[in-house]
């Protein structure tokens, strides 16, 4: 019989993933866990780590918070079925109403469920080329929207990385790197003119923060800029909130500060507080046709969509987005201050707990080091915290948007003495974790 695994090692469970786990799999360095409370998690053999991921923003709460482990218990002892294709239930009318209550938009709006932010980012993408009745969606080298469908075709990451094709019906313009070229903004708009030019674009898919190109932050006006240029082009505009919404940068949506209404937003990740949870937000007049072109099973299942209306709940009540944005000041800018005599740090960026820390060879050429940044990770992990590193060279900050001061503080010691301390870390040590 295979024993208990909290009582066996994180090598056990590690040897027996090796034998199991395939294409699924994105690791940086052995991470086996058993359990987790609050920004902390627990490794197979009992060490607990400080978690500076929430799980790639999925535990936005942190994890085991009685909001969530509430909602379930309340609606598993009596579920209202497990689907919304055929039956409503008040917990998927609930959820959908108190979203369209914290994202803005005007008209007659419907609220699409789903299960990932894969699944209503292919949603959307499909609807607006239904609706416009035009093929092409223009999307950003760099970003990232799904695993699978439209989302995946569209992502500038999978597309150069060979995993998604080059086609004909997807259209990439650079997002604007600030910190690595002085004239970013005007290139990005530039070959964004370009692409809608032709007049057969149905819409244009943006991260307000690109997360997993890099942890960039656009300058100021980008978005609004972004948002006119589509308008004026007829083509609808995609937020894509499903890593920065819901608070993660400091205000509900990542747009709001730049005061966009964007057509179609999209939410996941943290909304699920852990469970699959997700939705699509747009006009009726693009989300209503064609009827039934978007069944998935369990989507808007009771248990998502219970958990999902106690996060959001949480998170308008608390006013995390609030404490994101000041506990994302104290990380930054601790983090600025600590590492600010380390020529390899040449930036530290983000917005509320969402915090980067590009690597570079050279402070002057500013190149990326993604050598360091594995052995970084590797080196925090073995300290005791989590985080990853996205586009190659960035050490990426997302904490649970409940971490407290006093594990801010102890965020700002691990991350710097990890950078102090990665060239510890051998070759030999960090060859089996590739990560992306
Ligand atoms: C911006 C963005 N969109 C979409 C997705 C896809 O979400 P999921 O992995 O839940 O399908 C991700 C996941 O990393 C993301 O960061």
């Amino acid at each position: 019989m295979t024993p208990p695994v909290s009582a066996t090692g994180p090598e056990d469970l590690i040897t027996r993933d090796n034998v199991v786990a395939g294409i699924q799999k994105l690791r940086f360095f052995p991470l086996a866990l058993v359990g987790g409370n609050g920004s902390h998690l627990i490794e197979a053999g009992g060490r607990t780590l400080l978690d500076l991921s929430a799980s790639w923003t999925a535990s936005a709460l942190g994890h085991g918070h009685p909001v969530v482990a509430k909602a379930l218990a309340r609606v598993a002892a009596s579920p209202p079925g497990a689907s919304i294709l055929s039956a409503t239930h008040s917990e998927a009318v609930g959820l959908a109403e108190e979203l369209l209550a914290v994202v803005p938009g005007g008209g007659e709006r419907r609220v699409h469920l789903g299960l990932s932010g894969s699944d209503v980012n292919d949603a959307a993408l499909r609807a607006a080329r239904h609706a416009t009745g035009r093929p092409v969606v223009v999307a950003f080298e760099g970003g990232y929207h799904g695993g699978f469908g439209a989302g995946f075709m569209a992502s500038g990451l999978h597309i150069s990385a060979g995993s998604a094709p080059v086609r004909a019906d997807v259209r990439l313009v650079p997002y604007p790197q600030p910190f690595r070229e002085s004239d970013a903004m005007a290139r990005s708009l530039s070959a964004l003119e370009n692409a809608l030019a032709p007049g057969d674009v149905a819409v244009v898919a943006v991260e307000a923060i690109q997360c997993d190109g890099g942890l960039v932050v656009p300058p100021d006006g980008f978005l609004a800029a972004v948002a006119q240029r589509s308008r004026a082009a007829g083509a609808l505009l995609l937020l894509d909130e499903v890593k920065v919404g819901l608070g993660r940068t400091g205000s509900m949506n990542s747009f709001d500060h730049e005061g966009v209404v964007p057509d179609l937003v999209t939410i996941g990740k943290g909304l699920g507080g852990g469970l699959p949870a997700a939705a699509l937000i747009g006009p009726a007049s693009v989300l209503d046709e064609r009827r039934a072109s978007a069944l998935l099973t369990t989507a808007g299942n009771p248990y998502s969509c219970a958990v999902a209306r106690a996060v959001l709940g949480h998170i308008v009540e608390s006013d995390l987005p609030g404490r994101s944005r000041i506990a994302g000041d104290r990380l930054r800018s601790g983090l600025s201050e600590a590492l600010a005599d380390e020529p390899c740090v040449g930036e530290v960026r983000g917005r509320g707990l969402l915090v980067g820390v590009d690597l570079v060879t050279d402070r002057d050429t500013r190149g990326g080091d993604a050598a360091f940044a594995r052995r970084v990770v590797y080196r925090l992990w073995q300290l005791g915290a989590i985080a990853y590193y996205v586009g190659g060279h960035v050490i990426e900050l997302t904490p649970p948007l409940t971490i407290s001061d006093t594990e801010i503080d102890e965020a700002i010691a691990l991350v710097s003495r990890a950078v102090r301390e990665a060239h510890l870390v051998d070759d030999e040590t960090i060859a089996p974790w590739a990560g992306w």
